[in-house]
């Protein structure tokens, strides 16, 4: 999927409602911003970038951290999200910009940011582009942390064995896509190597002039009705195809009764911290 593919859908005011509501109601997006600010180290930042903001979740967790007088700005090419984001967070010290992540070096000064937080959507963009954009940005020993999805980054954390108690909510989706649907689903990538693993990371942060300095493999800890209440917003709604939303919430209803609501539901994040060096050269 090309990077700028990812993005449809999340222009659209009903997903960016939807997705703020889930956001407000639900742990899974504050969870891991607070997790990426907490890594950023924001207790003296006097500007940090919150990139791929979309409604603000992550840049509600940066607020809570960044002393009174600093600034941030959210950086996202989805107006909509942005839309319900400058509705409900009125935080003065937080400013909006609509554009691309890949173009974040057009709209903040270079050498400015102390810190650039992403979270859950690093993959989704042109990664080379965004982390020179990143170098580009940041004060010398200035923070870029974001997090992979587990997928993605081809990593799983052991408690997504130990604690998988049977078919994840997306399977049985598709169990019921094909039997109810006629749904013909694409041939399985399960083999396929992983888009965005850490030695891609790694070099192409290298090449940007930034180093990794920290790394680990985290365990987000969720329950069946809180995936069932993440597939209702219409961009994370399966299977893809030709299907309307009504009928892919036909079948996650019927999916989700074969689950118990509690059950226990387990995603991996690698999360990244990488560093501009204090001295260049
Ligand atoms: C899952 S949301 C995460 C939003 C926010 N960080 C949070 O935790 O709630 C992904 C966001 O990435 C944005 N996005 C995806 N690709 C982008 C790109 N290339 N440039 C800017 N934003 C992008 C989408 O518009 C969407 O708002």
């Amino acid at each position: 999927m090309a990077p700028q593919d990812a993005v449809l859908g999340w222009d659209e005011d009903t997903n960016a409602e939807a997705y703020d509501a889930f956001t407000r109601a639900h742990p899974m997006y504050g969870a891991t911003s607070r997790d990426l600010a907490r890594r950023a180290r924001l207790a003296d930042a006097g500007l940090v970038v919150d990139l791929c903001g979309g409604a603000g979740a992550t840049a509600r967790a940066i607020l809570d951290l960044i002393p009174d007088r600093a600034r941030v700005v959210s950086v996202d090419n989805a107006a909509a999200m942005q839309r319900v984001g400058r509705r409900t967070l009125t935080d003065t010290r937080l400013t909006w910009i609509t554009a691309p992540a890949e173009q974040l070096a057009d709209h903040v000064p270079a050498g400015n940011a102390d810190a650039v937080v992403c979270n859950s959507a690093i993959w989704k963009t042109d990664t080379a582009a965004v982390f020179a954009a990143v170098a580009h940005v940041l004060r010398p020993g200035g923070r870029f942390v974001f997090n992979i999805g587990g997928g993605f980054a081809g990593v799983r954390h052991p408690d997504e064995q130990s604690v998988r108690t049977g078919p994840s909510l997306n399977a049985l989706i598709r169990q019921v896509a094909v039997r109810e649907y006629g749904y013909a689903p694409p041939p399985t990538a399960s083999s396929a190597p992983p888009k965005l693993p850490l030695e891609t990371v790694t070099e192409q942060l290298g090449k940007a002039g930034l180093a990794v300095v920290g790394t680990e493999v985290t365990a987000q800890h969720s329950t069946m009705a809180e995936k069932k209440a993440w597939l209702s917003v219409p961009v994370f709604a399966r299977p893809e195809g030709d299907f309307t939303h009504a009928q892919r919430m036909r079948m996650l209803d019927a999916a989700y009764a074969l689950t118990t609501p509690d059950a226990p539901s387990v995603t991996s994040w690698l999360v990244v911290v990488a560093q501009r060096p204090e001295t260049t050269g």
